[in-house]
């Protein structure tokens, strides 16, 4: 076993994963930013190109913030310099394309210190005006705006990688400069029990790598494809949760590890409660009954159910406190997993689980 180490550890180097060059990009189904009739002369139209290589051009290129993927009558890339933004190009409909624009553009959160934030915020966390980046005044620096660096407008910027995140000189003589407390992603947008309806723009997993774009298959190849999954927003290469797991989840772009989870903040007891209660039901359920939460506790044959704290006779993952909002309580048929009704884990070793039918089904009028 000694010997196969430095072997394994090497071949992890050399194949440790792809990243595509679509995760710089936040995609648009079915859209196209079209410019201002005086501002056509600036799109830039790349023919022969895939979507991946049209991407990858982009990704290099400063001029280019966004493409329009035309898929009929010809395949066509189109690099434009803005996002949907602003006055100079207009997102439309269009069933022939799709449009994608840099997330670092679009975005209105950073991860980690924010250097590559482009966003448009230009007021520091106490107010203030910021300074643009060309002027010296009110307050003296050594920064030129370039392409490179970002510095544009009085954007809030972090081209030294400070701590507090973007930062900009304030018009304020008094205060030289101040954080403009961009959000970072993992706290944005907090999750509710499990975070199934998290739609949030964390991209990374909890130890720091790349989430996969649910729309590849490489380098995992998975069930998740956006277009099979349509009410689980299968975004991009963004943390979700389509099969009811404990928190947020992704593909990783690290070929030796298939899916880790994402670290995403927690919403707070009050708003939890609050989108809750309206559906529950407790005499009968509707559709899969993910919200019934009576106390029928055996199964449709009239086997006891096991408890949902309890590891015997089954082992299970449904841990009452994990799944805080399922409803996981004493040994009452649940259906935490989206199963097609509610079930549980029986008393009886030999069965493992069985659905609970002699709950009703809501009438319509119920
Ligand atoms: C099931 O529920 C009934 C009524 O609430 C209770 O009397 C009974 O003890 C429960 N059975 C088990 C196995 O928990």
């Amino acid at each position: 076993m000694k010997v196969l180490l430095p072997v394994i550890l090497l071949t992890a180097g050399l194949s440790s994963g792809y990243r595509s060059p679509l995760n710089d990009f936040q995609r648009s189904e079915g859209r196209e930013l079209v410019p201002t009739s005086w501002n056509s002369i600036r799109v830039v139209l790349l023919l022969g190109l895939n979507l991946e290589e049209c991407a990858s051009c982009c990704s290099r290129s400063l001029d280019c913030r966004a493409f329009n993927h035309e898929m009929r009558p010809t395949v066509a890339c189109k690099h434009l310099p803005w996002v949907g933004d602003g006055s100079n190009a207009e997102v439309k409909r269009n069933v022939n394309c799709d449009l994608y624009e840099k997330k670092v553009y679009v975005r209105k959160c950073i991860v980690g210190r924010g250097e590559d934030y482009r966003g448009k915020v230009f007021t520091t966390s106490s107010g203030l005006t910021c300074q643009q980046w060309w002027s010296k005044f009110p307050h003296d620096h050594r920064w030129t705006p370039t392409a490179y660096n970002g510095l544009e407008l009085n954007y809030c910027r972090n081209p030294d990688g400070d701590r507090i995140g973007p930062w900009c000189y304030t018009t304020d003589p008094e205060r030289r400069y101040e954080s403009c407390a961009i959000p970072q992603c993992k706290d944005e947008v907090c999750i509710t029990c499990n975070g199934e309806d998290y739609r949030g723009q964390v991209d990374h997993t909890v130890s720091g790598i790349e989430c996969q774009r649910w729309d590849q298959q490489y380098p995992h190849q998975h069930i998740y494809k956006p277009e099979k999954y349509p009410d689980k927003s299968l975004d991009d290469n963004y943390c979700r949760n389509p099969d009811a797991s404990p928190v947020p989840w992704c593909y990783t772009t690290n070929s030796l590890v298939e899916r880790e989870n994402c670290e995403i903040r927690k919403c707070t007891e009050v708003l939890v409660e609050k989108r809750q209660r309206s559906s529950l039901t407790t005499n009968c359920f509707r559709g899969r009954g993910e919200d019934y939460r009576g106390e029928v506790n055996e199964t449709t044959s009239g086997i006891p159910c096991q408890r949902w704290d309890a590891q015997y006779p089954h082992e299970h993952p449904f841990y009452p406190n994990t799944y805080e909002c399922k409803g996981l309580e004493e040994n009452y048929c649940r259906n935490p997993d989206g199963s097609e009704a509610p079930w549980c884990f029986t008393s009886v070793s030999e069965m493992r689980t069985a659905l609970c039918l002699q709950i009703k089904r809501c009438t319509l009028t119920a």
